[in-house]
């Protein structure tokens, strides 16, 4: 639809979680007329849901090449060493900086940062806050800087695409904005630089850590624009998200991974526990380890959840260190300090996105992405537990950064990976109710086990989705609204997402083909791109 308003900026930043804001903090603090854009209010993304916390070598006697050490082996390959480098190095600051822009963190008798374990790590080195409400600091301390700041601020705003100069650059963004007054209905922000940080995308799923927002936005925006989306086959499944019931659907209750660090164990139906002997790190194993270990504990005993039992950390610990966990397992009925709480795998993470080089750039001249949505190379085929908000906050100072100092002016995108974009078919509007079977099939199809087959049946009733909306019957024709089209979102990531998890024909990280139950570094020790034509999509 074409804008029917307009304002001029800098930069625009669309999303507001740790990367979002702290990308227009920076670059406000550079002197950049800044705008921010969110779907809903500036706090309402992933970022205060984050439970565990934030991991960086702040201990004493952990370095950052301990930190890389661990990531490289939870990225099983695939990790960009130089990407990991600048992450783990820059991240002790990093947290400084936050903390110096307002968040605190939970500390010990002396004061120093208290610093938890979380699966893949060899040492005590995640910061949390709050016991098990980190990512609430964040977003509470971040967004009080930016009203501070002044930043100017567009909530309740669906961007839509991106808008390019005739030589290809980037010029701005279009918008929905759900409301009254000024800037309401579909508009567009002009600016030379856009920062992509919309975070996930797990509402493509039926079950999901996710907050409802998570529907794909950027990963189907720069699809559409021509960028290189790079690795969206590996979604992370977090282990041990409350059961709620096979048919519970949407947003799930994290059970951090940080009680496991604090010594809970998973154990199945009769009280065994069933990581002892599968990994040296036990529960704390990476992720993907554990949520294949859970998900083969099901199927052998015929359940739908195992359970972790943490009834021993007693109720003084349990209202201290975990009131946020505590708090959901009690309205749900279940009291961990006196029986052990159900658990499944949910999907979590997306480790995937839109590629990027160093300084958050994509392949489009103009346009950067950071925080979820961008795949930087830091979490290659599985992400290090507590790594995103890290990298959230790393990477948006290098953007910063970057636009700072004209990068986005001077220099093209980030190298292009494909030799020549694939043709997407073309995807009209979907109507709201096509959501609820793309997240059943790619559940169903995709989720935390794949095989050619069940695959091959997603990508059929994907596409069955697609050509129902472009049939001759008018009443399928959807109206253009927020619900519409954030489920086309939703489609074109999924349909991108089976198509590279088809293609991957071994199992590594969080990728599991059950077909294909061996990692294949001869022919797999590389990434999956994708690039479509821009426009028909
Ligand atoms: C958790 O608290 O278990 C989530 C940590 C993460 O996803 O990095």
């Amino acid at each position: 639809p074409a804008p029917g308003w307009a304002i001029d900026a800098d930069v625009v930043v669309v999303g507001s979680g740790v990367a979002g804001l702290t990308a227009a903090l920076r670059c406000t603090a550079a002197g950049l007329t800044t705008v921010v854009v969110t779907k809903a209010r500036l706090d309402d993304g992933s970022t205060r849901w984050a439970q565990g916390g934030i991991a960086a070598a702040l201990g004493e006697g952990d370095t950052p090449q301990q930190h890389l050490d661990d990531t490289l082996v939870a990225g099983a390959g695939l990790c960009d060493e130089s990407a990991v480098r600048a992450l783990v190095t820059e991240g002790p600051d990093a947290v400084r900086r936050l903390i110096a822009t307002g968040a605190h963190f939970d500390t010990d008798d002396s004061g120093a940062i208290s610093l938890t374990r979380e699966g893949g790590h060899h040492r005590r080195r995640i910061a949390h806050a709050g016991g098990d409400a980190t990512g609430a600091e964040i977003s509470r301390a971040l967004v009080e800087a930016v009203r501070e700041q002044a930043v100017r601020t567009i909530e309740n705003a669906l961007v839509l695409d991106l808008l390019r100069d005739e030589d290809g650059r980037t010029a701005g963004i279009t918008l929905h904005v759900m409301g009254e007054g000024q800037h309401d209905g579909v508009g567009a922000v002009h600016a030379p630089a856009v920062v992509l940080a919309t975070g996930g995308m797990g509402q493509v799923f039926s079950a999901t850590t996710n907050p409802a927002v998570s529907t794909g936005d950027g990963v189907a925006l720069a699809l559409r624009a021509g960028a290189e989306i790079s690795d969206l086959e590996f979604v992370q499944f977090h282990p041990t998200v409350l059961f709620l019931g096979a048919d519970s659907e949407g947003q799930q209750p994290l059970v951090s991974e940080a009680v496991r660090g604090e010594g809970a164990h998973l154990v199945d139906a009769s009280g065994t526990r069933f990581m002892l002997g599968q990994h040296e790190l036990a529960e704390l194993a990476p992720r993907d380890i554990v949520a294949k270990a859970i998900t083969r504990q099901m199927q052998a005993h015929g359940t739908e959840h195992m359970y972790l039992d943490a009834r021993h950390f007693g109720a003084e610990m349990w209202e201290q260190r975990f009131p946020t966990i505590l708090a959901a397992c009690r309205s749900h009925g279940i009291d961990p300090v006196t029986e052990p709480i159900p658990v499944a795998p949910a999907a979590h993470y997306a480790s995937g996105g839109v590629r990027t080089d160093l300084h958050g750039r994509t392949t489009v001249p103009g346009l950067y992405a950071c925080g979820e949505v961008a795949c930087t190379g830091v979490h290659g085929a599985n992400r290090l537990a507590s790594n995103s908000l890290l990298e959230g906050l790393v990477f948006a100072e290098r953007i910063a950064a970057d636009i700072a100092t004209g990068g986005h002016a001077r220099e093209g995108g980030a190298p292009r990976a494909a030799e020549t974009p694939e043709d997407a078919p073309t995807c009209p509007l979907l109507v709201p109710e096509a959501r609820i079977q793309i997240q059943r099939t790619m559940t169903g199809g995709a989720g935390v086990l794949r095989s050619a087959d069940s695959l091959a049946a997603a990508a059929a009733r994907l596409e069955a989705i697609r050509a129902d909306a472009d049939g001759p019957d008018e009443r399928k024709a959807a109206e253009p609204g927020v619900d519409a089209w954030e489920t086309t979102n939703l489609l074109l990531v999924a349909r991108v997402l089976v198509a590279a998890a088809a293609a991957r024909e071994e199992t590594r990280g969080c990728h599991w083909r059950e077909d294909r139950p061996d990692r294949d570094d001869a022919d797999w020790r590389r990434h999956l791109v994708v690039r479509v034509t821009p426009d028909r999509t």
